[in-house]
């Protein structure tokens, strides 16, 4: 089976000037929701129809599918007919049925395409499409049926009176091969300057077939009130499947989880949390409120936040802490070390049984290039100490508090560096 994704469209309603389909959507681009959906069915060849800033999209592309996907370009938008046009047009021989997807329709389930799959094999039809009923059919080609024939209006050309039809287009359909072949190119252009996909409903001779979908699952996304809508669904399914799998969300509407995350059971997750790309979290572990982690793993009953920020390819091992107001970056923390308050961790390995205290901070960055600080095990860090990287501090070793830090450490050492306290009697120094 061929997959069609069109998504050439010019993003004009979304405002930001960038590319509708490339707007990210809970760890995601809007248009990768619609095509690893096409993955998934086993959809092989599939072609995404490019069009408004294509250099970008094909650079995303290959950053996240190497060069799995096809491409077309579609230098003028000339409506959705138009766009599947030039997509067949580099199919050559191909002979299976035809899903087309539109890159702006992130919500759709895997489960209701194979739905409609089945329908078009257990039917005679060279179409078979995805309809929904909605309570706010605006801006949506509406379907009109007949007892004999099935129509689609768009908006734009409806009547006051089929404007109030609830029943609208999801804008996916399965063709017939053939069928699509031979008449795709017998779609005129009308008058609002667009060739119009679903104008084929008149040239079939067959019936066509339908199923619904879910309200929820057709939503297009094509301005940023929507996007945020689409967010909000995705978002709860990704949460509901969490905690449908022993995750305990305190307040699933308050946090945020990117469909990469991957959590275990027993993990606590409290108001406020945001788990951005490709974070793992083992069991027993909590994550308090307002902390950020991107890309970081959390090892087994660990404790992070409130209020922490954990960047990318961070590993916080077993029974570690890591309080309020401490940055983690590019770090790997080994067991039962702590860094409760105030910290800034950057390009560091520390052992395990340390314990980092309040206002410590990697200089990690000379202003030219990054440098690391490894501490082994069982080193105590005084509160409001500066470690200037490049450095390693041995095992067992205390740093004074407050001391700035830029020669190694050997092990079994205290190191001061900080200047000596003198009190003057204030008498004398009158
Ligand atoms: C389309 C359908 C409408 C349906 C709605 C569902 C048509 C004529 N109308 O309307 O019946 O209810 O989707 O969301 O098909 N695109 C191209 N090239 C073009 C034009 C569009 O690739 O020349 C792509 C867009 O990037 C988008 C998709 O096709 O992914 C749909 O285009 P859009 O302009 O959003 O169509 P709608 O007006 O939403
Ligand atoms: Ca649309």
């Amino acid at each position: 089976m061929v997959g069609i994704i069109l998504c050439a469209g010019r993003s004009t309603r979304m405002g930001t000037g960038c590319v509708k389909i490339l707007h990210n959507l809970a760890g995601k681009a809007l248009y990768s929701w619609s095509l690893d959906i096409a993955l998934e069915l086993g959809l092989n060849p599939i072609i995404l129809v490019l069009g408004h800033q294509h250099k970008l999209v094909q650079e995303n592309l290959i950053n996240n599918y190497k060069n799995r996907i096809n491409t077309v370009i579609q230098r003028k938008q000339r409506g959705t007919g138009h766009a599947v046009s030039i997509a067949l047009k580099n199919l050559n021989n191909f002979q299976g049925p035809i899903l087309v997807l539109y890159g702006d329709t992130p919500l759709l389930r895997v489960e209701t395409l194979k739905s409609l799959i089945e329908l078009y094999k257990r039917s005679d039809s060279d179409i078979a499409m995805l309809t929904s009923h909605v309570s706010n059919p605006n801006g949506y080609g509406r379907i009109a049926r007949t007892s004999s024939k099935l129509n689609i209006i768009e908006e734009f050309h409806a009547t006051q009176k089929q404007k109030l039809i609830k029943e609208i287009n999801s804008g996916i359909y399965l063709f017939n091969n053939n069928f699509l072949k031979k008449n795709i190119d017998r779609l005129e252009m009308n008058d609002s300057g667009e060739i119009y996909l679903t104008d084929l409903v008149n040239l079939t001779s067959k019936s066509i077939v339908s199923i619904e979908a879910p309200e929820d699952e057709i939503l297009g996304v094509n301005d940023l009130v929507q996007l945020s809508n689409a967010e909000r669904i995705l978002r709860s399914r990704i949460n509901n499947y969490w905690m449908l799998n022993g995750v305990r969300i305190i307040d699933p509407e308050r946090t945020y989880i990117d469909f990469k995350v991957h959590i275990s059971k027993g993990v606590l997750l409290e108001p406020g949390v945001v788990l951005v790309g490709n974070c793992k979290i083992f069991s027993g572990a909590v994550i308090k409120s307002y902390s950020v982690l991107q890309d970081a793993v959390i090892g087994k009953n660990s404790q992070i936040g409130p209020f922490a920020n954990i960047r990318s390819r961070t590993v916080i091992g077993t029974d570690c802490k890591i309080g309020n107001f401490v940055e983690v970056k590019e770090s790997y923390l080994a067991k039962k070390t702590k860094a409760s308050h105030l910290s800034y961790i950057g390009n560091s390995s520390i052992g395990k049984f340390c314990n980092i205290g309040a206002g410590a901070i990697t200089c990690n960055y000379n202003g030219f290039s990054k440098h690391s600080t490894k501490i082994s095990d069982n080193v105590f860090v005084g509160s409001n100490t500066t470690l200037i990287a490049p450095l390693s501090i041995d095992n067992e070793s205390y740093i004074a508090a407050g001391s700035v830090i830029n020669k190694n450490v050997p092990q079994n050492t205290l190191a001061i560096g900080r200047a000596f306290q003198e009190n003057k009697k204030i008498k004398t120094l009158i």
